[in-house]
C-alpha cells in the first residue's frame, strides 16, 4: 500500500489570516477592514475563520479591537468563528462576541511558553483548565494550539516527546482538538510527520490540524506529509499574512490560496472558490500596502491580466 492510499477526499481549512495574520502587523488595520476580510472569506466558501484574540492589548495591540470586530460580522449559517483566549479574563471578554470555538494556546517548548504567554507549560495548563471547563459548560467548542512542535526560536529542535507531553496535558483538561503548529516554519516533512504522530498518541486523526508557517518555504511539502497521514484539517492565512510577535523572524502562515490550488490539483475538495479567495487576499494586501504573499495569487492575477 502506498502512502497516497490514506489521502483524504476532502479538507477543511480554517483561515487564520484575520488573527494570526494581522496580529503581527505594526500598522493599525481598521476594524472595518478586518470585518470586510472576514465577510470576503465567508463569501469565498471558508467554513471556519479564526477572527481575533482576547489577549493583553499591551502585548498585541493589533487585536485590541476584538469586541468590535466580532460584533461587526454578519455571520452566514454554517460558518464557525473561533477566537484565542489565553486565560479566564480573555474568555469572559470573548463571550459577548459569541464565538463558536475558543482556542487555548500552549507550546511544546518551555522557553516559547514563557515568551509568548509569560508562564511555564505546566502553569499554562492550570490557566487553561478553567477556561476549557467554562467553555464546554456553555456548549462552546475548544481547540488547543500547540506551538513550536518541531522547532523553537529559543530552544532549537523540539523532540516529538514534548509534543506528546503537551497533547496529553491538553487532552487531560478536556481540549477537544489540537493544532500541530510549526510556528517558525523550520519543519520538514519527516519532522512534521513525527510531531503529528506524537499528537496522535492522544488525539484521533479527525481532531488534529496542521498549522504550518512558510518561513523556509516548506509548508506545502509539510501539508502533503500531513495529508498522507490522513490529516484533513489545516490552518492557513489568506495572502500568506502573518507571523508571531514572539517568534522573531517567523513569517506568515502558508497562503490559503496556495493550499487550495494544491488540493484542487490533487482532486481534494475544499469547497473554496479560488478566485474569490484571491480577491479577498488582494483586498487585505491593498489595505496593508503590499502584494499578497502567495505564488498562486500572483500567477492567477498575471494570467487574468492576460
Ligand atoms: P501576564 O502579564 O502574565 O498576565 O500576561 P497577568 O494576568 O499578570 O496580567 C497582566 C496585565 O494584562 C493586567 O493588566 C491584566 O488585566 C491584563 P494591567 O493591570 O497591567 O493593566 N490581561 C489581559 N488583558 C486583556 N485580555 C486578557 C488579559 N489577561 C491579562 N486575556 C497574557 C499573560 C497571556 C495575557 C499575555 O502574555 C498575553 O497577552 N500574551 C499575548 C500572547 C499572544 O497573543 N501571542 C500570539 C498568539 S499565539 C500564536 O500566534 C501561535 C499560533 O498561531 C500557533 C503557532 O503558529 O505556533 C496560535
Ligand atoms: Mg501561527
Amino acid at each position: 500500500m502506498t502512502a497516497t492510499m490514506n489521502l483524504p477526499t476532502r479538507v477543511k481549512i480554517i483561515d487564520v489570516g484575520p488573527r494570526d495574520g494581522l496580529q503581527n502587523e505594526k500598522q493599525p488595520v481598521p476594524a472595518a477592514a478586518k470585518i470586510e476580510l472576514v465577510h470576503r472569506l465567508q463569501d469565498a466558501g471558508l467554513k471556519e475563520i479564526e477572527v481575533t484574540s482576547y489577549v493583553s492589548p499591551k502585548w498585541v495591540p493589533q487585536m485590541a479591537d476584538n469586541a468590535e470586530v466580532m460584533a461587526g460580522i454578519q455571520r452566514q449559517p454554517g460558518v464557525r468563528f473561533s477566537v484565542l483566549t489565553p486565560n479566564l479574563k480573555g474568555f469572559e471578554a470573548a463571550l459577548a462576541g459569541q464565538p463558536d470555538e475558543i482556542v487555548v494556546f500552549g507550546a511544546a517548548s518551555e522557553a516559547f511558553s514563557q515568551k509568548n504567554i509569560n508562564c511555564s507549560i505546566a502553569e499554562s495548563i492550570e490557566r487553561f483548565a478553567p477556561v476549557v471547563e467554562a467553555a464546554r459548560a456553555q456548549g462552546i467548542a475548544v481547540r488547543g494550539a500547540m506551538s513550536c512542535t518541531v522547532g523553537c526560536p529559543y530552544e532549537g529542535d523540539i523532540a516529538p516527546e514534548k509534543v506528546a507531553y503537551l497533547a496529553g496535558l491538553m487532552k487531560g483538561i478536556g481540549v477537544q482538538r489540537v493544532d500541530v503548529a510549526d510556528t517558525i516554519g523550520v519543519g520538514t516533512p519527516r519532522k512534521v510527520r513525527a510531531a503529528i504522530e506524537a499528537a496522535l498518541r492522544h488525539y484521533g486523526i479527525d481532531d488534529i490540524s496542521g498549522h504550518f508557517h512558510d518561513t523556509y518555504g516548506q509548508a506545502l511539502a509539510n501539508t502533503l506529509a500531513a495529508l498522507e497521514l490522513g490529516v484533513w484539517n489545516f490552518q492557513s492565512s489568506v495572502a500568506g499574512l502573518g507571523g508571531c510577535p514572539y517568534a522573531k523572524g517567523a513569517t506568515g502562515n502558508v497562503a490559503t490560496e496556495d493550499v487550495v490550488f494544491m488540493l484542487r490539483g490533487m482532486g481534494i475538495d475544499t469547497g473554496i472558490d479560488l478566485d474569490k479567495l484571491i480577491d479577498a487576499g488582494v483586498f487585505i494586501s491593498q489595505q496593508l500596502g503590499r502584494e499578497p504573499n502567495s505564488r498562486v495569487s500572483k500567477a492567477v492575477r498575471l494570467k487574468r491580466a492576460g
